[in-house]
């Protein structure tokens, strides 16, 4: 591998970076087949550069059937051969390194694809084999083991077993999967897996990639010890013991794991860095954090969170704790490719966000939304995690303020959340299409189209448009993020409390750095200094309800 796609520099850097998400198939199409590409991101370093972003964090890009978006890896050490080839990917690496970004690729563990060689291969082998041992197969129970082995239930809906045929034709023995049934769920006490996994790290980190964002990174280990199989029917956080005990997640075991990943990223220089998507009691996730294992965890307490001062600032504090009790930073995030954009869930009614299956259901979901309100809060709460000590993950089109596209028929729906819950929620509304200008095919996605119908709105909502204005969204994001380079230099961070203005919220950084959101409804005199940003124009010296501004 060359050397030149290597990016050196600080062994933390990042600690405050900013990480955008890219999802690749919606990103940007070179070759007109209505599919983004790697030659598409390529071509949109550029725009990576203005927007001033430290890091990309790029979806799953490996050969796939895409029965969950990727997520179902058929190889774990090559490209899709809809999204480019290796050669392409090592010119995205060191483009992009060029531009000074560095790279987070995705590693789903806990599952392949069906179609991996190795399930495949089970398939064909005998009961009992080593090759089946790779995977979860048990015996049906009942008389000819027609009945499931457990009523575990899939992430996505219905049964998480399914049943085989056997290579002789007779119905066979039965596989877990914790999502879709195309994504056989990986048996980690065999010692290959392990081994595989470490080679796919090495793989990457030898071509350059700076990073790895772990998917279900707490449900590895499984308690499947003498006969043991597990029963659930939610994987709420709140049914998880929370002592590293449970039978299915969060195990202390799984650490085992990150440790010998750890001693991995470290022989490099930098040491590669990860990130854990562990959706576990927020008392556990200091463990993936920590830096004997991924370093950092996600903080998805925001994915959530309604426009409430008390729950912001009560995660806040949390997060900066448990960050520093484990010498890790902090992620801070609002929106991702799996749930509704930040822009929209902000003009949610609280009861349409306390249930937003309920919500996307109902007839009148649009009619629910306030457009405007959603739009002034997401700006406002990014602006306010930007300003926070720790790094933060933006996802692609948040950058332009972007609603949720709510249009997409059901015939065109991919999601496969969306097949097994009989339609309660779909996660495409989020990945459709990045517009990157007013007209022409697929908002200058691509010349061919786009593989999920993209709103008429795009034309008044994309990078062309605002590139022009210098209120646009994207305008703000830029600002912000250039202002933010020079003022992270440590990791301090200050409460200013209001108490004749209980609604917002005021913090100090160094070098004079202060941050101030009105959660409240009336206008709040800024203190002294300069405006270096505002997400509603400030005036007489006040900031509007719903507005974050810095202040130096
Ligand atoms: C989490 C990913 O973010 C999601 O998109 C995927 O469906 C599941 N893990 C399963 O891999
Ligand atoms: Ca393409």
């Amino acid at each position: 591998m060359a050397e030149h796609t290597f990016l050196r520099g600080p062994a933390d850097w990042w600690r405050q970076a900013v990480v955008y998400q890219i999802y690749p198939r919606s990103y940007a199409d070179q070759n007109g087949d209505g599919i983004g590409d790697l030659k598409g991101i390529t071509s949109r370093v550029p725009y990576l550069k203005e927007l001033g972003v430290d890091a990309v964090w790029l979806s799953p890009f490996y050969p796939s059937e895409l029965a969950d978006g990727g997520y179902d890896v058929a190889d774990y050490r090559n490209i899709d051969p809809r999204i480019g080839t290796l050669a392409e990917f090592d010119t995205m690496l060191e483009t992009l390194h060029a531009a000074g970004i560095r790279v987070f690729v995705d590693v789903v563990p806990n599952h392949s694809s069906d179609q991996h060689e190795w399930f495949q291969a089970a398939l064909k082998a005998p009961k009992g084999s080593k090759e089946r041992d790779r995977y979860i197969f048990r015996d049906g129970k009942g008389e000819h083991g027609e009945i499931r082995p457990s009523e575990l239930v899939s992430h996505f809906g219905p049964t998480a077993w399914t049943r085989i045929t056997e290579p002789d034709g007779s119905p066979g023995q039965w596989y877990m999967h914790l999502f879709a049934k195309e994504q056989p769920d990986f048996n980690w006490d065999n010692q290959e897996v392990r081994d595989d996994f470490i080679k796919t790290m090495r793989f990457w980190s030898d071509r350059g990639v700076d990073g790895y964002r772990i998917d279900v990174a707490h449900a590895l280990v499984k308690d499947l010890k003498n006969g043991h199989l597990p029963e659930r029917q939610s994987y709420d956080v709140s049914v998880m013991k929370n002592d590293g005990t449970d039978d299915l997640f969060d195990r202390d075991e799984v650490h085992e794991i990150y440790k010998t990943w750890r001693k991995v990223y470290n022989e490099y220089d930098p040491p590669r860095v990860a990130v854990a998507e562990a959706w576990v009691h927020a008392n556990r996730r200091a463990r993936y954090a920590s830096t004997e294992g991924l370093g950092q965890s996600f903080a998805f307490d925001l994915l959530g969170t309604q426009w409430n001062k008390k729950k912001f600032h009560s995660t806040i504090d949390y997060q900066l704790k448990a960050a520093a009790e484990t010498g890790s930073s902090t992620t801070w995030v609002f929106s991702n490719h799996d749930v509704i954009r930040h822009a929209t869930r902000f003009g949610l009614p609280e009861s349409a966000l306390a249930n937003l299956p309920k919500w996307y259901r109902s007839a009148d979901r649009e009619k629910q939304i306030n457009v405007e309100l959603g739009f002034d809060r997401a700006r406002a709460a990014t602006m306010l995690v930007l300003a926070l000590p720790g790094s933060t993950y933006l996802y692609q089109g948040e950058e332009l303020g972007m609603q949720e596209p709510l249009n997409i028929p059901s015939e065109q729906m991919q999601d496969p959340q969306w097949f097994r819950s009989e339609g309660s929620i779909s996660r495409d509304g989020c990945r459709v299409p990045m517009p990157w200008t007013s007209t022409g095919s697929s908002f200058g996605f691509g010349p061919g189209g786009s593989h999920l119908p993209q709103p008429a709105w795009f034309k008044d909502v994309n990078v062309e448009v605002q590139d022009k204005d210098p209120k646009s969204t994207l305008a703000l994001y830029r600002t912000a993020l250039r202002l933010r380079r020079g003022l992270v230099c440590a990791e301090q961070f200050t409460w200013v409390k209001h108490p004749l203005a209980p609604q917002v919220m005021h913090f100090k950084r160094p070098n004079g750095w202060q941050c101030i959101t009105n959660f409240g409804t009336k206008p709040f005199k800024l203190p002294k200094g300069q405006v270096l940003l505002s997400t509603k124009d400030v005036v007489d010296g006040k900031l509007p309800a719903n507005a974050t501004a810095w202040v130096k």
